[in-house]
């Protein structure tokens, strides 16, 4: 089998979403000044299922919202020479960096590409379909898992990674509850990156969800794993005014927001001082489900 073998549809669409210009303009920047913060992160989780993944050798595998590849990668090295991974992504900028992290290192078998799981994804040629992170995000939830179901062969599996409740992922939402002391919450016409982080914490809708989308055998496992949250301090105060719910909240508040920087800040530091310390910075606890599901048909 050769990377030939799949066929990928045409995902070029007329426009990007608002949701997909989000994650291009405003957040890839971002993300990518606190790559060393996230990727070590987002690991702890799919560290802890990768060991045992319904994935074998000669396999081909889709990694949806795949990000600077990193998972992707790993899935190469899981299926083997005979088998094949693709990486969707809908970010131009994550897909460069996983292109050249990918020229580094002999993996022939992997290959990214620029889509939009909501609008389409190839459809019947996998047999295991894996988000880390990715999931959360679709404005369109139940189009996006269908779409991914539909990615697969009959039989074939998927495992999609995404975080709890807010209460147990310190890590996001204490920075948040501090950030709302000193501004208001971003108002209904927020520009966003879609449903947002917690959109899939809640197990009996995300259950509903993946049973219209189509999916049997659907199976809900917690993780708890610390995160690192920055290499010291001011790296984790940095990291929160820039990403997650407390970066939202900060963006959309603008000048005031500016205008109150110190204080909100020095109310931050305070409260990241507290946390626990490792080899690689702070960290925080965080909690997500990892789901996991089959394509019946
Ligand atoms: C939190 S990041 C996780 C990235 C990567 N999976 C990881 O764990 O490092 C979410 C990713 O989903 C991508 N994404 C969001 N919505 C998407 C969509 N509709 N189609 C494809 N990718 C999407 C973003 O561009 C981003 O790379």
């Amino acid at each position: 089998m050769s990377t030939t073998d799949i066929e990928l549809p045409r995902m070029d669409q007329p426009q990007d979403s608002e949701f997909v210009q989000f994650w291009n303009e405003v957040l890839a920047p971002k993300f990518t000044r606190f790559r060393h913060v996230l990727v070590g992160g987002l690991s702890y989780h799919s560290e802890a299922v990768f060991p045992r993944l319904p994935v074998r050798a000669g396999d081909r595998a889709l990694d949806v919202g795949c990000g600077w590849g990193d998972t992707a990668m790993k899935l190469g090295r899981l299926v083997g020479h005979e088998g094949e991974v693709v990486g969707i992504d809908c970010c131009d900028a994550f897909l460069e960096g996983a292109r050249a992290d990918l020229a580094q290192i002999e993996l022939k078998n992997v290959r990214f590409m620029r889509g939009d799981a909501e609008i389409a994804l190839p459809e019947g040629q996998f047999d295991f379909a894996f988000a880390r992170f990715g999931t959360m995000f679709f404005a369109n939830p139940v189009a996006g898992l269908r779409n991914m179901r539909k990615a697969l062969r009959p039989g074939g599996r998927m495992v999609h990674i995404v975080w709890r409740d807010p209460a147990d992922n310190p890590w996001l939402s204490m920075a948040k509850d501090i950030v709302l002391r000193f501004l208001p919450p971003p108002g209904e016409d927020a520009r966003s990156c879609g449903p947002g982080p917690f959109s899939m914490a809640d197990e009996p809708t995300v259950r509903k969800m993946m049973e219209i989308a189509g999916y049997s055998d659907i199976e809900f496992e917690r993780v708890d794993a610390p995160v690192r949250v920055g290499d010291d301090v001011q790296d984790a105060i940095n990291f929160q005014l820039a990403i997650g719910p407390a970066g939202e909240v900060f963006r959309e508040a603008g000048e005031l927001a500016e205008a109150k920087r110190g204080e909100i800040e020095a109310a931050l530091a305070e409260a990241i001082d507290r946390q626990a310390r490792d080899a690689d910075g702070i960290v925080m606890d965080s909690s997500s489900w990892v789901i996991s599901a089959r394509n019946p048909s």
